[in-house]
């Protein structure tokens, strides 16, 4: 097999074998087949699409590139949950607790990550003690046992992804519907999952900014992952203003700790509600999606979701105490508020430039080698749709530092005020096939 023959045959619209595909993920791997010829079949995959078949095959031969996670010792189904990101996305650290209070396995592994807050390690490393450095047997014992553990990254998961990705970040190749899809399910899928719950957000804040597009890679990576054998579900919700209130690391752990009260904001409160009650029916731990909504908010209501989120950080070295006092997580020097200069309604917060004032308050990580200052972030007062007075404060600023002036320009740059707003809609569609 030649890889020149195989950038051809893409070239001109035509459909790879599965032996195709392995033989140019395998090489491209190992190094046998250079930048040059992945970049131009990466590249003509971007012009001439790729079927089904071959969004199937290119997923599998990536898992196959490296290691896998082997999750087979921990009981029960593993539905992982994948969002595309976005700005004060705090639906991990409340979902993880919250469905494994009714039962479902949460046997996850996760990152740090760049943007404008930490991944969600970060933030649960802003509880005191807390830490994802177990091992895997560890972390099999802890699910087994109380059914939810969270693990740092390691092992050589799909590098045929990693090389890739990396290659498409600078010969233009990014987006492309069946590479990103392919690209997200195979790590999902290397990290053993047996079912998935995809949030893929919509908007200014997210990485696909049209409903169009948000669709379009729903249904990709759903129809991925159940030809390959793992049922999987998309919810598309909006990212056009940022996730809840709050947005920086331990002000999301206050935060996710509020909505397993069930004080949270309403957006994140309905957004777990939706994800969860998916992540609980592909467990098969409920008939009906009213059932497992039901459940999952009895278990808010009596107290086992915050319960669970404390034996959850006991396990793992945490100071559960947090979940009673989260004045224990890191405080910022500096609380300043920002004061609406008129009054109306909130008609627009634009989730990614409010994401980046977050981080030029030292919130997120632009390189993997700086720093997360874990106290820092913005807490939104109100949110789009919501009424307010002249000088009532639109966002408060927790920060290390006195001078906040370009955070403040910012804010004001980015929230509009008008005579009237609507509020958005959160869940725009569920995609189940
Ligand atoms: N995120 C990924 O993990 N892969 C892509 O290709 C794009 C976004
Ligand atoms: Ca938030």
């Amino acid at each position: 097999m030649r890889m020149v023959d195989i950038i051809s045959k893409k070239r001109d619209g035509k459909e790879l074998t599965t032996q195709e595909i392995n033989f140019f993920i395998e090489g491209y791997t190992k190094g046998t087949i250079p930048d040059y010829q992945a970049s131009a079949l990466t590249m003509a995959i971007y012009f001439k699409d790729m079927t089904e078949k071959e969004r199937a095959d290119l997923t599998m031969a990536m898992v196959n590139s490296g290691e896998t996670i082997d999750l087979s010792a921990i009981e029960g189904i593993k539905v992982d949950k994948h969002s595309t990101g976005g700005v004060g996305d705090t639906t991990t650290l409340v979902l993880a607790p919250l469905v494994s209070a009714v039962g479902v396995p949460v046997a996850k592994m996760s990152g740090r990550g760049l943007g404008h807050t930490g991944g969600t390690i970060d933030k649960l490393e802003s509880i005191d003690g807390f830490h994802v450095e177990i091992t895997k047997n560890k972390f099999i014992e802890l699910v087994n046992k109380n059914k939810v553990a969270v693990i740092g990254q390691s092992g050589n998961l799909t590098p045929a992804d990693k090389k890739l990705y990396a290659l498409r970040d600078v010969t233009g190749s990014v987006e492309s519907i069946p590479l990103i899809a392919s690209s997200i399910m195979s790590k999902k899928i290397a990290a053993g999952a047996d079912a998935i719950v995809l949030d893929v957000k919509t908007g200014a804040g997210a990485f696909m900014k049209t409903e169009e597009d948000a669709e379009k890679l729903a249904h990709a990576m759903v129809k991925i992952g159940n030809n390959v054998g793992r049922r999987t579900m998309a919810v598309i919700s909006d990212m056009s203003q940022p996730l809840g209130f709050a947005i920086g690391n331990a002000l999301e752990v206050k935060e996710a700790i509020n909505t397993l009260k069930g004080e949270g904001p309403e957006d994140l409160t309905e957004l777990v509600l939706t994800l969860g009650s998916q992540m609980v029916m592909l467990a098969k731990k409920a008939n009906t999606l009213e059932e497992a909504r039901q459940m999952l908010e009895a278990v808010i209501k009596n107290g086992k979701a915050l319960e669970k989120f404390k034996v959850f950080l006991k396990n793992q070295g945490g100071d559960e105490s947090v979940a009673d006092n989260p004045d224990k997580l890191p405080q910022a020097k500096y609380k300043i508020e920002v004061p609406a200069k008129k009054s109306g309604f909130v008609s627009n917060i634009v989730a990614d430039e409010i994401g980046l004032a977050a981080m030029l308050l030292g919130a997120g990580r632009a390189t993997k080698e700086d720093t997360i200052d874990l106290a820092v972030g913005l807490v939104l007062n109100k949110k789009v749709g919501d009424s307010i007075q002249k000088g009532e404060s639109l966002v408060t600023i927790y920060a290390n530092k006195e001078n906040v002036e370009e955070v403040k320009s910012k804010i004001y740059e980015n929230i509009s005020i008008n005579n009237k707003a609507e509020k958005p809609v959160l869940i725009h569609k569920i995609i189940t096939e």
